[in-house]
């Protein structure tokens, strides 16, 4: 029996998280899977009304669930910052959960915006480190709203945390078996600390994998590539600051945010699953966006709690509905999420 929680949080996260337990229930049922969902009412609203983001007792019940559902995080009328900090990032690091793996992968049938290129070109996997960086909000300000005014925000890497995310990563490239291809991102041209231990981190653990082929790319010629060359990634390691700025870019070239789903995961802990996109507040409400992305970490979810089989039916449906054109990746009209969401599940359900 697993026990997960759903926080579907702001915005449009109630619609599409509605979605993806719907799809979850089907795949359940058919895979003779028992769970319980726990829902939690954290958000922007409950802020506002009561002042607390999240509770220690709520903490304390998600610290034992097997898993953990996240819509989306970010509410109008509070200052941005208090909840992306107060839940996702709260979350994240108070699990340890170290890795944020986010696929791009482009499905049949999705209009990418680069010129030939196709699925074929475009299936790859970033696995960005999830607990240091430029976010573990160390810094400070002084004599803030005057013009001396000074801040710093200071990027912190441990020998630890870069070793860790970096040996998953090697692990997951082998499992994955495309082209046993494995590329650092970094900057370790203008980073000159902290980046040169994310280099001599990977060459110390790459050569453990001789299987693998390894590569360095700079982060602004990363961009680059998944432009104009994105057929020669397999698998991207990288920083926390870079993995969520080059994510949104992956998220575009495979059909844009309604598709994109990622897992923060601690492999000996609670994980988090979340769809990459935000709350959209001004989408809110109309039923109008897509919820593939949250159905796909749905499946994500499964497949890390080890219902492989439900967790590849889900992907499956969603591929299957998107080649034959029976849904979009893309926003659409009033009502399309319910829709969407409605043909997913009946294709799971076979
Ligand atoms: C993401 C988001 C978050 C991040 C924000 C909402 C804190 O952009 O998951 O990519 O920066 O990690
Ligand atoms: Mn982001």
């Amino acid at each position: 029996m697993y026990r997960i929680a759903s926080l579907p949080c702001d915005g449009i996260g109630p619609e599409v998280t509605a979605e993806a337990m719907k799809v979850l229930d089907v795949a359940a049922s058919k895979f003779d899977i028992d769970y319980e969902i726990v829902d939690y009412e954290i958000g922007g609203d409950r802020y506002l009304r009561t002042g607390d983001i999240i509770t220690d007792a709520e903490m304390d019940e998600l610290s034992k669930m097997d898993a953990i559902y996240l819509g989306a995080v970010g509410h109008n009328d509070v200052k941005p910052g208090i909840l992306e900090h107060g839940i996702l990032l709260r979350l994240r690091f108070e699990f340890d959960q170290y890795i944020n793996l986010r696929p791009v992968k482009l499905y049949p049938g999705v209009p990418c915006p680069l010129r030939d290129k196709g699925p074929e070109d475009i299936d790859f996997i970033v696995v960005r480190e999830n607990t240091e960086g430029l976010y573990a909000g160390v810094g400070g300000s002084l004599k803030t709203d005057t013009p001396d005014e000074v801040a710093t925000q200071t990027a912190i890497y441990t020998r630890k945390g870069t070793e860790r995310i970096i040996r998953y990563a090697m692990e997951l490239c082998r499992k994955r078996g495309k082209n046993n291809s494995i590329h650092c991102v970094d900057k370790a041209n203008v980073l000159t600390h902290g980046h040169d231990l994310w280099r001599r981190t990977f060459a110390q653990v790459g050569a453990e994998y001789e299987d693998l082929t390894k590569d360095y790319a700079f982060v602004d010629a990363c961009c680059m590539w998944f432009v104009k060359n994105p057929e020669w990634f397999d698998v991207i390691v990288t920083c926390n600051m870079f993995g969520d700025i080059i994510t949104d870019l992956g998220a575009m070239i495979q059909g844009g945010m309604g598709v994109a789903a990622s897992g923060n995961i601690n492999p000996e802990g609670v994980s988090m699953f979340e769809p990459i996109h935000g709350s959209a507040p001004r989408h809110a409400g109309k039923g109008k966006v897509s919820p593939l992305a949250a159905i796909c970490a749905a499946g994500m979810m499964l497949e890390h709690l080890g219902q492989v089989e439900a967790g590849k039916a889900i992907e499956d449906a969603v591929i299957q509905a998107l080649g034959q054109g029976q849904v979009k990746a893309v926003t659409g009209d009033e009502g399309e999420t319910q829709k969407a969401g409605d043909i997913i599940a009946a294709l799971v359900a076979g």
